[in-house]
């Protein structure tokens, strides 16, 4: 099986540099093409990709086309492959926003085309990824998309109708937690503590606190009151996190996010 990469920008780079590591694919089923030479020349370095020179090229090339380029790229890429795409070819798309309709209405109705959704932790193999498919995707296609992604994370497979709410609280929410550890530093730094030392305790403590919840299956609001003693610190900063409506926050940055990824999909 040929795999080929179109943009090799962030995710991209993710992506290839998990499925290198992970030993289960080799250097000689992996091409690529970016509009920036020097990002294939690096991926060639990094993981011996095999460097082609056009959208249709690695759509000749590979098998499984593999669409990194940013959702406003879309428009002018898909008519370029679509000559070179057919029902023996499997499309993966983790372009934003972009439903499976998107691309019926450039590719037609013939390809097989699977819709992934990764995050940014792909990087360190921590990603959480959603997948779904067309009608034309089957199972073996499904698999064989969340072989490359499970490189790099977990696979998640959802009804479409929930990728703007899996784009939010499994993608734009990375961002969230990153901000949440940084402002721990710096009130850590507001209480005395050098940066360095307060980001790793802030990044240990969230690491941890997810682990806990993930290995120990409890519900996060239990673990809340097991930390909570009567009169104690912690239920001091719950009140005023409360008082100052840090859920409500929450929920209204993840409304913001879902409507916009809906806009994304209208446009
Ligand atoms: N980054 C994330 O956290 C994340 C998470 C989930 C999904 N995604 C999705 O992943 C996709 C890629 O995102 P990214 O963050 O990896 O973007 P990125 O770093 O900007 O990578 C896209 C790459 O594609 C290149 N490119 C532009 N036009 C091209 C063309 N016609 N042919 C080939 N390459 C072309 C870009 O070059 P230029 O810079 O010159 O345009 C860039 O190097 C997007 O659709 C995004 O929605 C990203």
């Amino acid at each position: 099986m040929r795999y080929g990469f179109i943009g090799l920008g962030n995710m991209a780079t993710a992506i290839l540099q998990g499925m290198y590591k992970s030993g289960l694919f080799s250097n000689d089923q992996l091409y690529g093409y970016d509009s920036i030479p020097e990002k294939t020349t690096a991926m060639q370095g990094a993981v011996g990709l095999l460097p082609v020179l056009s959208p249709e090229a690695v759509t000749r090339a590979a098998d499984v086309i593999l669409l990194a380029v940013k959702p406003q790229t879309l428009a002018a890429v898909l008519p370029l492959i679509k000559p070179h795409v057919s029902g023996n070819k499997l499309v993966i798309t983790i372009a934003a926003g972009k439903t499976l309709d998107y691309y019926a209405g450039f590719l037609g109705n013939e390809v097989p085309i699977v819709r992934l959704m990764p995050n940014i932790n792909a990087k360190v193999c921590a990603a959480a990824s959603a997948i779904c498919g067309n009608a034309l995707a089957t199972d073996a296609h499904r698999k064989i998309a969340a072989d490359m992604f499970k490189t790099v994370g977990s696979v998640t497979a959802i009804d479409e109708k929930l990728f703007p709410a899996f784009s939010a609280i499994g993608g734009a929410a990375v961002a969230f937690a990153y901000v949440f550890i940084d402002a721990l530093a710096s009130a850590g730094v507001k209480a005395g503590m050098p940066k360095p030392m307060a980001l790793s305790v802030a990044t240990d403590t969230v690491l941890g606190s997810a682990r806990l919840i993930k290995i120990s299956g409890e519900h996060p609001r239990v673990l809340v009151d097991q930390v909570c003693s009567p009169g104690g610190t912690t239920i001091e900063g719950m009140h005023t996190l409360n008082r100052l409506g840090f859920e409500s926050a929450v929920h209204q940055a993840i409304d913001a996010v879902i409507q916009k990824d809906n806009k994304i999909g209208e446009s």
